[in-house]
């Protein structure tokens, strides 16, 4: 029988000091896997908190590794049986460089991590894409509920400058193209707007702040017709799931239905009613429904919304998060400003 530390049950997460990424190893820890964890400075602060998840004294490596260098990548892999290909930059302020912000760590990180796992024979790989990778595509009918066919139209994204979601498009294809050329197992994974309780309080994610501001509110207009979200601790569930169960070249949406930002602010008011909320709201109309069934059909079961965006804010709460800022207003991450298609 495996034992925790043998090498069928020794996975990498790459990027796990990050909001999803730490989830999936404090996950994995909790499943008995030996885990290594890459992230970029295994000295800065933000990080110390994975060496005290349970488990990790035992069962969890940290690298130092950066997606843009391979040979950093290649030692991370090394014994292990999957990778989880989970770090990218999630841009918060306006992108200047699109090339060096967002394409390059996307696209040649990718490519890094591909030519690593063929290279360590890591039997499988299961690639953090992102729902932006299926959802800005004009040609698709707005009545028609988005499913996994569905992919955002790259072109449309250059025109529109999205550089986050045509970095994505174009790293999930890749990632898809090089599993079936070069015989890898490869599934592909893109979630929808994740939030959820934090792991760490030291650097907070970018969608987390997206979540903050709703709750805080600030100078920046909010459409209405908002992104679906998931919680971060089913995304983790999900990709184990894939990991487990997914046929290779399989790639798979996942996300609660599309809430108005109305419908959230009415779940969210009489629980934390202290909060003053973003109120300068643009109605769009703008149908963005597609479908987990397939995930579903792996057996994934998400939680409510409303048990997710409680725990969120204890945490939040719990972390200072929600103090009211003497300084500068709480802004809305770029990214998420209208027009967001
Ligand atoms: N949050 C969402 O709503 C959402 C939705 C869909 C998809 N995703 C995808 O999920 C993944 C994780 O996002 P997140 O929300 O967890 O964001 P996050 O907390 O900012 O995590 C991003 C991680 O990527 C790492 N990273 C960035 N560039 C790197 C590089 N060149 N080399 C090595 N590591 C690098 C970061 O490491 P450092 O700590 O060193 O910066 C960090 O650990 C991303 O692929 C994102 O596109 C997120």
């Amino acid at each position: 029988m495996a034992t925790s530390s043998s090498p069928q049950r020794r996975v990498c997460v790459t990027g796990g000091g990050g909001f999803i990424g730490s989830w999936l190893v404090k996950l994995l820890l909790s499943r008995g896997y030996a885990v290594h964890a890459t992230v970029r400075d295994p000295g800065d602060a933000k990080n110390a908190f994975l060496m005290r998840l349970d488990g990790a004294p035992a069962n969890l490596r940290l690298f130092k590794a950066d997606m843009l260098d391979y040979d950093t990548v290649v030692a991370a892999f090394a014994g292990c049986v999957g990778v989880f290909h989970v770090a990218t930059p999630v841009p918060e302020h306006k992108i200047v460089d699109p090339q060096k912000e967002i394409m390059e760590p996307a696209i040649k990180g990718t490519m890094n991590v591909l030519r690593a796992s063929l290279a360590m024979k890591v039997h499988k790989l299961v690639l953090v894409s992102s729902i932006a990778a299926c959802i800005f595509n004009p040609d698709w009918p707005q009545d028609i509920t988005k499913d996994e066919s569905c992919w955002s139209d790259k072109e449309f994204c250059k025109e529109t400058e999205n550089w986050y979601s045509l970095a994505k498009t174009q790293a999930e294809e890749m990632a898809l193209e090089f599993g079936e050329k070069n015989g890898l197992h490869v599934n592909t994974f893109c979630p929808a707007l994740v939030i959820g309780p934090l792991l760490q309080h030291v650097v907070v994610n970018t969608t987390s702040k997206v979540l903050l501001y709703i709750i805080k509110g600030g100078p920046d207009m909010i459409n209405n017709k908002f992104f679906s979200m998931v919680d971060v601790r089913d995304v983790a569930e999900a990709l184990l799931l894939l990991y487990d169960k997914a046929m290779s070249s399989e790639r798979y949406l996942c996300a609660l239905d599309q809430v108005d930002l109305k419908d959230l602010l009415a779940i969210m008011k009489p629980m934390f009613p202290n909060y003053s909320y973003a109120d300068k709201m643009v109605d769009v109309d703008l149908n963005i429904t597609f479908t987990s069934d397939k995930l579903k059909n792996l057996g994934w079961k998400p939680r409510k919304l409303e048990e997710t965006l409680a725990e969120s804010i204890e945490s939040y709460e719990k972390a200072g998060l929600l103090q009211v800022p003497d300084g500068e207003p709480c802004r809305l991450p770029f990214f998420f400003r209208p027009p967001p298609v």
